[in-house]
């Protein structure tokens, strides 16, 4: 055996088919489809050397794009994460509002977004010009009134609010606050969850993860019946009908932390689905089930488009100075609290 050769493009493609049959899913996974892969995973890690750049990706994105990460988080872990990069250049493996908070917390740093079709419906459902006449209405009732903006919000929201907050931190930081009235905008059901968790009175806007919301108990109790043993992980945008069936609610790297540290063998993961690709790639040990829910916007990210964001350096997140300053603080403050 040859000890110090270096991977052929031929033995790549070959580790990584057998890497990705973990998944289970041999119609997208082929040996033709990794060779494809490989190519396009040698040319993004060139590229990144030559532009000195990073590859940021949530848990959401498509296994081949963890092959060319950086770092892989969730929402809270990449804003941290954000802050203390030392590259010129962030290429963003996620959805606009996330890419946008890198550009936030970074002005000076090139940040491209792969696609800018990649949105979500949470961040669609709330404006800045909506949040301000709210917030005027409420306070006049409740003087004292916070807006307390979930990250999946859009920089000109985020800078509405008084503070920022992720999945992973929503109730440590509604409980921080002075405030005894809270607005939290936009996610009715993480709304809800905080709620559950605070003595603090918080009105919820009107919007939902449209991936999160159409899970019912159903479902859950379907999978329990047949498995009486799983643990049920669930995240804090499904409903509260499906929240009360879960053993654990938390944010999609709170789940992995769990899986990782918990005795217990078998989960269901009630939550986007490229999250179980990540366990299964990660703790091929354990078993975990899936809700099957994709989010159309995050798998709008593709290799390809990645590579295409570093060839051509496309495309820019570019923001407004004065909104960037107004998200900052906000982001900054939940970074603080948090
Ligand atoms: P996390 O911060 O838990 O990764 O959630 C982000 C998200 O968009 C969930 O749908
Ligand atoms: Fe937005 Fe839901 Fe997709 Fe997360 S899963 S990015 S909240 S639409």
């Amino acid at each position: 055996m040859l000890i110090d050769s270096k991977p052929t493009p031929e033995a790549d493609a070959r580790s990584l088919y057998r890497r990705l049959a973990r998944l289970g899913d041999a119609h997208t996974y082929t040996a033709e489809a990794c060779a494809g892969f490989a190519g396009d995973i040698a040319t993004i890690r060139r590229l990144k050397r030559e532009r000195n750049a990073l590859v940021l990706a949530h848990n959401y994105q498509r296994p081949e794009i963890f092959e060319v990460a950086d770092f892989i988080g969730d929402s809270l872990e990449l804003a941290r994460k954000a802050t203390k990069v030392d590259a010129d250049v962030i290429v963003f493996c996620g959805v606009h509002f996330m890419a946008e908070s890198a550009k936030i917390l970074n002005p000076e740093k090139t940040v491209l977004l792969p696609d800018l079709r990649a949105g979500c419906s949470l961040a669609e459902s709330v404006t800045a010009e909506r949040l301000a006449e709210r917030k005027a209405e409420l306070k006049q009732i409740y003087p004292d009134l916070a807006v307390v903006a979930y990250v999946n919000t859009t920089a000109d929201v985020k800078a509405e609010s008084d503070v920022c907050c992720t999945s992973a931190n929503a109730v440590k930081i509604v409980n921080a606050l002075p405030n005894r009235h809270i607005l939290f905008v936009p996610d009715e059901n993480l709304a809800s969850y905080v709620q559950q968790n605070t003595d603090k009175k918080v009105i919820a806007w009107d919007g939902n993860c449209y991936v999160h919301h159409q899970i019912t108990p159903e479902e859950i109790l379907a999978v329990k019946a047949k498995l009486p043993h799983v643990k049920v992980l669930a995240h804090p945008e499904c409903r509260a009908d499906v929240l009360a069936l879960a053993d654990a609610v938390m944010s999609t790297s709170g789940m992995v932390d769990y899986a990782a540290k918990s005795a217990d063998r078998e989960f269901l993961v009630v939550t986007e689905c490229g999250l179980s690709d990540r366990l299964l790639l990660e703790l091929p040990e354990k078993k975990f089930y899936k809700a099957c829910k994709l989010c159309r916007y995050m798998k709008m990210i593709t290799l390809a488009d990645t590579r295409a964001a570093l060839e051509s350096m496309r495309h820019e997140i570019v923001l407004d100075e004065q909104v960037r300053r107004g998200a900052e603080r906000a982001l900054a403050r939940m970074l603080e609290l948090g």
